[in-house]
């Protein structure tokens, strides 16, 4: 696992967003594989601000996000349907045909998530799949005890998932219960993954994702099988890892190490 570290949120998102721009140019029909949650929110802003000052087009790239609460229809303002729209779909060029999230209002979530997952198959895969990581681990809504071979299916939120979200919604009773996530296993399949984790609250997740045991306990730490994941921290966010020095040694202040 590639470990970044950069000094502050800000630093850390300017070299997400570097990355994310390096493959959209290199691959101008790019597969990206988005995520939600405030970590996310100056990541797109500062995509959509490369689109308005330096050109960079989303015309020609797919996007699939990872997850979407079950229960909300696509214009609900908490749905990750909406979010995407506010937060970047409406500032790009990103083609609306070209950008998928699972069905969140479907009939049948079941038939919705193998729909997904057979989406992304056909669109050939993701080539960079973005990833936040909640407190307890989780990445998309892989909660911890989730399988590390799953697929797109319907999941179960923890209550501490919950809570942590509760903000968005009225109450913790409005709160969905469910979800439906691309599974771990989808994630891993992934050519690279991208990571981005910052403040304190995240450095404990993220020590069991980066130096603890591969376990269905912290599905995140699955990632340590990938061959090419990448994750970005700022300092608070890093702050509960006993490598430090290491990965500070391999790429200081974040940048790319001699061999890349
Ligand atoms: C949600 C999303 C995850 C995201 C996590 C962290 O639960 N399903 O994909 O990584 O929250 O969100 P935040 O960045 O707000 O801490």
């Amino acid at each position: 696992m590639k470990v970044l570290i950069l000094p502050d949120a800000q630093a850390a998102i300017a070299r997400a967003a570097e990355i994310v721009a390096r493959t959209v140019t290199a691959k101008p029909d790019a597969v990206l594989g988005l995520a939600t949650g405030g970590t996310m929110l100056p990541l797109y802003e500062a995509l959509a601000q490369r689109h308005n000052d330096d050109g960079l087009s989303f015309a020609q790239t797919t996007s699939f996000n990872l997850d979407e609460y079950i229960g909300l229809a696509p214009d609900h303002p908490c749905s990750y349907h909406h979010y995407m729209q506010e937060a970047f779909f409406r500032h790009v060029d990103i083609d609306p045909l070209r950008t998928h999230l699972p069905k969140g209002d479907a009939a049948d979530p079941r038939a919705a998530s193998h729909d997904y997952e057979a989406l992304i198959e056909a669109a050939g895969g993701i080539d960079l799949q973005l990833l936040g990581i909640g407190q307890n681990g989780h990445i998309g809504f892989n909660e911890p005890t989730a399988s590390l071979g799953s697929r797109t299916r319907v999941k179960t939120l923890t209550e501490s998932t919950r809570r942590a979200n509760q903000r968005y919604f009225s109450s913790f009773d409005e709160t969905p219960r469910y979800a439906i996530t691309t599974g771990v296993a989808t994630i891993l399949s992934s050519r690279k993954c991208l990571l981005i984790a910052t403040g304190e609250s995240k450095a404990e997740a993220v020590a069991n994702m980066v130096e603890g045991p591969v376990s269905a306990a912290c599905p995140a730490s699955a990632l340590q099988f990938h061959a090419r994941a990448t994750v970005i921290l700022d300092e608070a966010a890093a702050s509960a890892l006993k490598f430090t020095d290491y990965y500070e040694n391999v790429h200081p202040e974040g940048r790319d190490s001699v061999f890349e």
